[in-house]
């Protein structure tokens, strides 16, 4: 919704330009994404949004967008495979030009891809020849099997995103990723993910009222559960065989990246790029 919302802005103001978000969507939301396309109606639902998921949207659209240019800078510089691991409704395979002359492998779980896969073919008539739809569950069996089994290979220059998924799973899984991300990029190879500070989770727990966006993923059954403390960002990644190479809360990104209402992002929510190390 978020990112149909940033896609139907004018042209010359939108940070980028989804064309699928709004097929992905049903009910109130497509209503809404519908109702953005002229301009009271984007400050309407803009609004409503805002007051009811406080600082969630800008800080999705930014990321979004420090993602976008992120990959595409990798696949610039000679990335020759991109994994998507937990894509949901990321559509950067189908929608960077970068991303179109090289293979992009989306893992998901299987109900999520099929929705979505059957909403690419309503809209497009087929689906897009560059894309492998890889089929998991990151709790039972890791990135690596299933990905290697399609297609995917070991010891190239890759990027890997990861968006949105960390806070959701267990240290044990996050581990594990990380480590065959390290394991299977070439040197240089770089993954970009996102993920909330881990001030975030302790003040939670230390009783803190939780933020407006914390109580609605746990509303959804999604609680916030992992955090890394942004501090620490470089030793956390150092001892899993990675290099940091920028870590930016979406408050920060702010400034690179005006999006009205981008105020209310919070310093919680960050955006970081790190690279497999030479020599791995
Ligand atoms: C909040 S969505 C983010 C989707 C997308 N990366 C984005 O930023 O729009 C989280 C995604 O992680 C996937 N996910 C969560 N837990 C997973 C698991 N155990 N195995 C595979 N995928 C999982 C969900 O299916 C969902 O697509």
């Amino acid at each position: 919704m978020f990112r149909a919302a940033e896609s139907a802005r004018p042209a010359d103001q939108r940070l980028f330009d989804d064309p699928y978000a709004a097929a992905f969507l049903d009910g109130k939301l497509k209503f809404g994404a519908r109702l953005a396309r002229d301009r009271f109606g984007q400050r309407l639902v803009c609004h409503y949004i805002d007051r009811n998921w406080p600082g969630s949207r800008p800080s999705v659209v930014i990321r979004t967008k420090l993602i976008d240019d992120a990959v595409t800078a990798a696949l610039d510089n000679g990335a020759e495979q991109l994994a998507i691991l937990g894509a949901g409704y990321d559509t950067r395979g189908m929608r960077l030009e970068a991303a179109a002359p090289i293979q992009v492998f989306e893992l998901d779980q299987p109900a999520t891809q099929d929705r979505k896969k059957s909403r690419v073919i309503d809209l497009d008539g087929r689906l897009p020849a560059n894309i492998e739809y890889v089929p998991f569950d990151l709790l039972e069996e890791g990135v690596g099997v299933p990905l290697e089994r399609a297609g995917f290979h070991s010891g190239v220059r890759s990027v890997y995103i990861w968006e949105g998924v960390l806070s959701y799973l267990t240290p044990k899984a996050v581990d594990q990723t990380l480590a065959w991300v390290a394991r299977s990029g070439a040197s240089g190879s770089r993954i970009v993910f996102s993920y909330v500070d881990i001030s975030l989770l302790e003040s939670n727990e230390a009783g803190a009222p939780e933020p407006p966006w914390s109580a609605r993923v746990a509303k959804v059954g999604e609680p916030f559960r992992f955090g890394i403390d942004h501090r620490k960002m470089e030793e956390f990644l150092g001892d899993r065989g990675l290099r940091l190479l920028w870590d930016l809360s979406t408050a920060e990104a702010l400034e690179r990246y005006p999006v009205p209402g981008g105020e209310a992002a919070p310093a919680f929510y960050r955006v970081a790029e790190a690279e497999v190390r030479p020599g791995r």
